[in-house]
């Protein structure tokens, strides 16, 4: 992999050759965050064309690098945010210790991996599936005060923890990110998927975009990377820093 920007001295990081993983997560560190400051980070993945899955899954559309960095974000974060659909499209499983960043985790004082956040208000969902029964470390729920009540004690009884973060059956996503920021998780990271994304960047809460492009094109109608009302002036982000490996760029845009 090579670093095009920003373009500095040549050194062996900026240089074509493997990175390991503690190169990548040096590249993606999160800020200092002090004084109960949080940060909201999202990892996609998008064809040239803007898909952001090819038959319901973004695997096809991904590739090996982009899964190491993939694999480093969720490593680097103390939680996992992610859209009820996705965890049912894609079969999620929950995060696992990887020795590779034990020293780091432990460094940073976080736990041995992040906790995975659902969204969901139906909370259509199999609690029986290793993701909420088998976590390593507990398996949030975020959703509303009115979401079904039999479903929430299901999800409790499974040894999830609720998290109410809405008045209604859905979840204010800014309250979502409050909330899990009062649990002490502050390195946030969000994987979507699409309908969800839309609702953080239209909240004005998302700071970080780390977007892979994939040298692939789909055309069809898959959705992109973010969905649902647009927001009513287009929000400019800046680029803090672009990968490149086998085609594949890695972008790394920051709220100005
Ligand atoms: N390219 C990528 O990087 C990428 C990343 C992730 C996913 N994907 C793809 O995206 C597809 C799924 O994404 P999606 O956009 O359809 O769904 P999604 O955002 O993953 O999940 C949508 C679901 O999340 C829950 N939800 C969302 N906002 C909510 C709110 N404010 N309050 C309460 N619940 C809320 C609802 O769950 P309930 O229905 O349970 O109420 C809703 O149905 C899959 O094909 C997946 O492969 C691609």
């Amino acid at each position: 992999m090579r670093r095009l920007f920003p373009v500095t001295d040549q050194t062996p990081h900026e240089t074509d050759h493997e990175w390991s993983l503690d190169d990548i997560a040096d590249a993606y560190a999160y800020p200092p965050l002090t004084g109960g400051a949080h940060w909201l980070r999202a990892n996609m993945v998008s064809t040239l064309d803007g898909a952001a899955q090819h038959e319901g899954r973004s695997q096809p559309i991904s590739g090996e690098t982009d899964m190491r960095i993939f694999g480093t974000l969720r490593a680097l974060a103390d939680v996992v945010v992610v859209g009820a659909e996705t965890v049912r499209q894609e079969g999620y499983r929950p995060a696992r210790a990887r020795e590779a960043f034990a020293e780091r985790r432990t460094a940073a004082g976080q736990g041995p991996a992040p906790a995975v956040a659902v969204v969901s208000a139906g909370l259509d969902l199999d609690f029986s599936l290793p993701l909420f029964s088998a976590p390593l470390v507990p398996t949030l729920l975020l959703t509303g005060a009115g979401a079904p009540a039999d479903r929430v004690a299901e999800a409790a009884a499974a040894g999830v923890r609720v998290v109410v973060a809405g008045e209604g059956a859905g979840v204010d996503p800014q309250r979502a990110v409050r909330e899990l920021a009062g649990l002490g998780l502050v390195r946030q990271l969000t994987e979507g998927g699409p309908r969800l994304l839309g609702q953080f960047v239209a909240a004005g809460v998302l700071d970080e975009l780390c977007l892979t492009v994939s040298p692939m094109l789909t055309a069809g109608t898959a959705q992109r990377i973010a969905g649902g009302p647009g927001i009513k002036v287009p929000e400019r982000l800046e680029l803090a820093s672009l990968l490149e490996e086998a085609g594949f760029l890695f972008s790394r845009y920051r709220r100005f």
